[in-house]
């Protein structure tokens, strides 16, 4: 193996409550028949009363760090990708740095929304390359059902709740139980399409003391329009890195798109000549988790036997902003 920012440790966390399109049909306009014809979604997980970001990033880190055989006193970062913390401030990323009983990290939000992810371990690259020994924790954990308006039911039927989290190292862990070199990775944005996907509340439209809450400070989206971008941005920055590293499908072992909807990721595996067995879909179970799908989604296929040593993963995300990104994982 050689000395490469590498993942140590692998982890997730789902919420209990499951929301089917059965439940959604007792209170939204909309049919199990339309839901999954037009997404392939079936049910998503949702946060129990009172359950935040950072509860929900907790369980993952900690799976995570076992994964790892490590404890949170081993970290020296812990990054925290949301579009939905806790709290405008304290960063959820300090909150959970105190659940985990630590002090004294270098802790902070990333939001790269439904991109969040791949910015953050592009991120933790550059604290690896910059501090030898670092060992860094980036977990993605969204409460998305928090911001949802359940009267929008073009948007409500989307979206879930979920956590999971890796941790960042330059050397392979002794008898480590899963290990990958992160052997590529590229970031894109473009700020002209950001009004297509929105959530309010921040210092442009702030809440006024006293006003009712409209429908700005939850997920407002151009489905049609969004759709259209996703599957054009994702697979060109996906053949980019493939080209990049001298790589064509064949090479690749398992796909991991953003699980934002089944056609998105169908379409973009399709394009870039990927057969279905290659790609990892949750989101027929958990619906769209935003910077923790597509972390979700890997630690599931990593923890039940799926990806293996040797295995070549191609991840591609795409979110608000937009931004959207890829990397190569060679496990
Ligand atoms: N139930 C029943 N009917 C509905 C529903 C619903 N939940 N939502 C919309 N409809 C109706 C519309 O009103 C419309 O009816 P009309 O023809 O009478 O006007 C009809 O269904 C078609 O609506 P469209 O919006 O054109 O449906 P489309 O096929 O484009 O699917 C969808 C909508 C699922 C939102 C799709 O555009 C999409 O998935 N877009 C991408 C969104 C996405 O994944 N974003 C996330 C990426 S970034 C991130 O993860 C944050």
């Amino acid at each position: 193996m050689t000395k490469a920012p590498r993942i140590l440790g692998i982890g997730h966390y789902v919420p209990e409550k499951v929301l089917t399109n059965a439940d959604l049909e007792k209170f939204v306009d909309t049919s199990d028949e339309w839901i999954t014809s037009r997404t392939g979604i079936k049910e998503r997980r949702v946060a129990a009363e009172g359950e935040a970001v950072s509860d929900m990033a907790l369980v993952a880190s900690r799976r995570a760090l076992e994964s790892a055989g490590m404890t949170a006193d081993d970290l020296t970062h812990i990054i925290l990708c949301t579009l939905t913390p806790d709290f405008f401030c304290p960063p959820a990323a300090c909150i959970l740095e105190e659940k985990l009983g630590v002090r004294g990290k270098a802790a902070f939000d990333l939001n790269a929304a439904c991109s969040g992810f791949v910015n953050g371990i592009e991120t933790g690259r550059a604290f690896l390359s910059l501090h030898e020994d670092a060992k860094v924790l980036v977990v993605a954990a969204e409460s998305l059902t928090s911001r949802t308006n359940w009267k929008d039911r073009t948007t409500c039927v989307l979206f879930g709740d979920g956590a999971g989290a890796v941790i960042l190292g330059n050397a392979p862990l002794e008898g480590a139980k899963h290990d990958a070199a992160i052997q590529d990775v590229e970031l894109k944005s473009d700020g002209a399409f950001g009004h297509l996907l929105t959530v309010g509340g921040g210092s442009a439209a702030p809440a006024k003391l006293g006003e009712i809450v409209d429908e700005r400070h939850f997920i407002q989206m151009n489905g049609p329009e969004v759709f259209k971008v996703a599957v054009r941005s994702m697979e060109s920055v996906c053949r980019e890195v493939l080209e990049r590293n001298s790589l064509t499908a064949d090479d690749i072992d398992f796909f991991i798109p953003h699980q934002a909807n089944y056609r998105i990721l169908d379409a973009v595996a399709r394009k870039l000549g990927l057969p279905a067995e290659k790609v990892c879909v949750t989101v027929d179970r958990y619906g769209n988790s935003s910077a923790s799908s597509i972390i979700i989604a890997l630690s599931e296929a990593v923890h039940d036997g799926r990806i293996k040593p040797g295995c070549r993963v191609l991840l591609g995300v795409f979110g608000g902003g937009f931004t959207w990104g890829s990397a190569i994982l060679q496990f």
